[in-house]
């Protein structure tokens, strides 16, 4: 249980952000986004990769159809002072195969949060490949 205020919104932004992803609302997204933001993801092939640009392009892509559920298993969430937060979790995406079945993804995911001018923003992310 997570009770600390500025834990509990940071956890409420990032499961924002997540559901963001799953739905292409790349409004949304980019919102809760530092244009800054760096990354490791399986995508950037070991690289560490700033800016928005890399993300954009995959929401401009066609979203998969079908209905998806996104949850933070176990997630932790440690406050670095006031305006900092670093939230670790494994994803979970349900959604339905190519021939309609329920079939559940998992990534594990760690994800800095920075709170600039009142506001807090994803600003690092750190992705393990899809199992
Ligand atoms: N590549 C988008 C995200 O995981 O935040």
């Amino acid at each position: 249980m997570i009770d600390n205020p500025a834990a509990r919104e940071v956890l409420e932004l990032n499961q924002r952000l997540l559901e963001a992803i799953a739905t292409a609302d790349w409004s949304a997204y980019n919102s809760l986004c530092s244009s800054d933001l760096t990354c490791f993801e399986p995508e950037t092939r070991g690289h560490l990769v700033e800016g928005m640009a890399f993300h954009k392009f995959y929401f401009d892509l066609e979203p998969g159809a079908g209905p998806r559920n996104v949850t933070m298993a176990t997630p932790n969430v440690r406050l670095l002072g006031d305006d900092a937060a670093i939230i670790s979790y494994t994803r979970l995406v349900q959604r339905l195969d190519a021939d309609g079945a329920p079939m559940t993804s998992r990534v594990e995911e760690t994800r800095v949060w920075q709170r600039v001018d009142r506001s807090w923003k994803l600003v690092h992310i750190h992705r393990s490949p899809p199992v």
